[in-house]
């Protein structure tokens, strides 16, 4: 698609972990994540994420090499910086990984990866993604620390952790959160990284974070697969999308 961008368009990165989830309650292959993505694609996402998890819970490998296959737009593969998932990464080469951190009995990717503390035991899996080509992001926290660590690592981008500002009770709390993201956002620019954000966002929760000017991207998954149930995939992309758009003209006229 050659459509003319604001310059400070924010992009859409539409997760379809969810469609498999509810494909693999009957292990059979419906709802198909593939042709869930390629909706998505048509509704307007920018691009695709997909996480391949170690235990295969919700995406499988064959979604993953059709979505290789099939997708006109850009395909963010989430994984754990493991061997097993580094030779996935590098025989499908997706446009883009996220290395996100990974434990088994999680329901959800609770909280990001430890960039600052595990910087050693990530760098061979950051060189041998960029030197394939791979553009490579870090799932963090929103923190100084962090956004450092990854910048020394070598990874062009970082992926803000949205959960706890989701998850905060609306008012001084979900503020605090907002406001550790703004900084954090920020510090990303200063210091030459390219910012995204994802993680629990909805249609309540969405329009301060893409207020935020110095965010490139949002990944956003469960709550539009949800909200599929009632209006469809295609209309929650629309009003998603429209929410990210209204956010970013008003704090454009605000500023
Ligand atoms: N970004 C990352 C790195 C994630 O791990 C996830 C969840 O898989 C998302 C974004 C999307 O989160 P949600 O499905 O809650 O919108």
């Amino acid at each position: 698609m050659n459509i003319m961008r604001q310059p400070n368009y924010l992009r859409l990165g539409v997760n379809v972990d969810h469609v498999a989830t509810v494909r693999n309650a009957r292990g059979d292959r419906h709802p198909d994540p593939v042709r869930a993505a390629l909706l998505a694609a048509e509704a307007g996402a920018d691009g695709i994420t997909a996480h391949l998890r170690e235990d295969r819970r919700h995406i499988s490998d064959a979604d993953i090499e059709r979505l290789v296959a099939e997708l006109k737009v850009p395909l963010n593969l989430e994984m754990a910086a493991t061997a097993e998932m580094l030779e996935i990464a590098l025989r499908h080469k997706p446009h883009a990984v996220c290395l996100v951190p990974e434990k088994r009995q999680e329901r959800t990717t609770e909280g990001g990866l430890d960039v600052a503390g595990e910087h050693n035991s990530l760098v061979p899996y950051v060189r041998g993604l960029t030197v394939a080509g791979i553009r490579v992001s870090v799932f963090i926290e929103a923190e100084t620390r962090q956004l450092d660590a990854a910048k020394s690592l070598g990874a062009p981008v970082v992926e803000l952790h949205t959960g706890a500002y989701c998850e905060a009770i609306p008012g001084p709390e979900r503020e605090r959160h907002l406001a550790r993201l703004q900084f954090a956002a920020a510090h990303a620019a200063k210091i030459g990284l390219e910012c995204h954000a994802g993680h629990g966002l909805g249609y309540e929760t969405v329009g301060p974070v893409a207020a935020i000017p110095t965010l490139a991207e949002l990944n956003i998954g469960h709550f539009l697969v949800g909200e599929a149930i009632f209006s469809g995939f295609v209309t929650a992309i629309f009003r998603m999308r429209a929410a990210m758009d209204a956010a970013r003209v008003a704090a454009r006229v605000g500023a």
